[in-house]
């Protein structure tokens, strides 16, 4: 669905992703994970053409991105940006409907949608009157997953969809996410920095470490054949409640 040969980005000198060949297949729940400024941001930005690679080429659905279907491509990928991305000047309302309204959806449609997503996501139907400035981040994180999935797009790219949400909204949106990627054969692309998030929802994980995919694999494999000690180290690093207390008390 997605597929990306030979890509490198470099912003200035500064190489931030490797030579990159990585595909994603149709249908499938895909995780970027790895620590902070390894380039997750940037792939998603490449597969939506919001930023050009400086070699190799993005192709969706089997056709290379270029300026002329990058629109098109566009309505067919929710991207949900890291922090959401909100627009300030609008309520919840129009941050979610900006873009069916502009392709003409009728009202009733738009209403619709509109309500299938609040109950999706937890939110009242209060919200959508305020300002982004007016509601908490949690609830900001679910407008933005509503506005990315409003067209019922055939590819997800999701920024650290969930790092606001607190253990039990969050627990219980997994568990939705998951089915609706499922039901729905969504592909999708997620980033995240939580390694049970990944085992959940993840079909293939891809470990990034300095702008280079270190593994690519299941959680399983990941677990009991790691390819290199960061692997290990990355799943390690992450403890239940319970083995913080432990360490805590040792
Ligand atoms: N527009 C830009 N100009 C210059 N450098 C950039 C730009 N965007 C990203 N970078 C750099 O590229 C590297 C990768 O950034 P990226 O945002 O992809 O990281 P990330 O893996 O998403 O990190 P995080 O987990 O913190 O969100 C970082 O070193 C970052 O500083
Ligand atoms: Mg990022």
């Amino acid at each position: 669905m997605l597929k990306l040969t030979g890509v490198t980005k470099s912003f200035g000198d500064k190489l931030v992703l490797h030579p990159t060949t990585i595909e994603f297949e149709q249908g499938k729940t895909s995780v970027l994970i790895g620590t902070s400024g390894c380039g997750k941001s940037t792939l998603l930005r490449l597969m939506i053409g919001l930023i050009a690679p400086n070699t190799g080429e993005v192709e969706f659905d089997n056709t290379p991105l270029s300026k002329d279907n990058l629109e098109q491509v566009r309505h067919r990928i929710g991207y949900m940006i890291q922090d959401g991305g909100l627009f300030p000047h609008l309520t919840v309302r129009r941050n979610v409907t900006l873009l069916a309204s502009h392709l003409g959806w009728e009202r009733e449609k738009v209403e619709t949608r509109l309500h299938e997503l609040l109950e999706l996501v937890h939110l009242e139907a209060d919200l959508l009157e305020k300002y982004p400035t007016q509601i908490s981040g949690g609830q900001r994180q679910r407008v933005a997953l509503m506005r990315a999935l409003f067209l019922d797009p055939d590819v997800l790219l999701l920024d650290e969809p969930m790092g606001a949400l607190d253990p039990i909204i969050r627990s219980n949106l997994q568990a939705e996410l998951r089915e609706i990627f499922r039901s729905l054969g969504k592909t999708v692309i997620l980033v995240t920095h939580d390694i049970g998030e990944a085992a959940f929802l993840g079909d293939v994980i891809h470990v990034l470490q300095a702008g280079r995919i270190l593994q690519t694999g299941t959680f399983t494999e990941l677990v009991h054949q790691p390819q290199d000690p960061f692997v290990v180290e990355f799943i390690n690093a992450q403890r239940s409640p319970v083995e913080d207390l432990q360490r805590r008390e040792s």
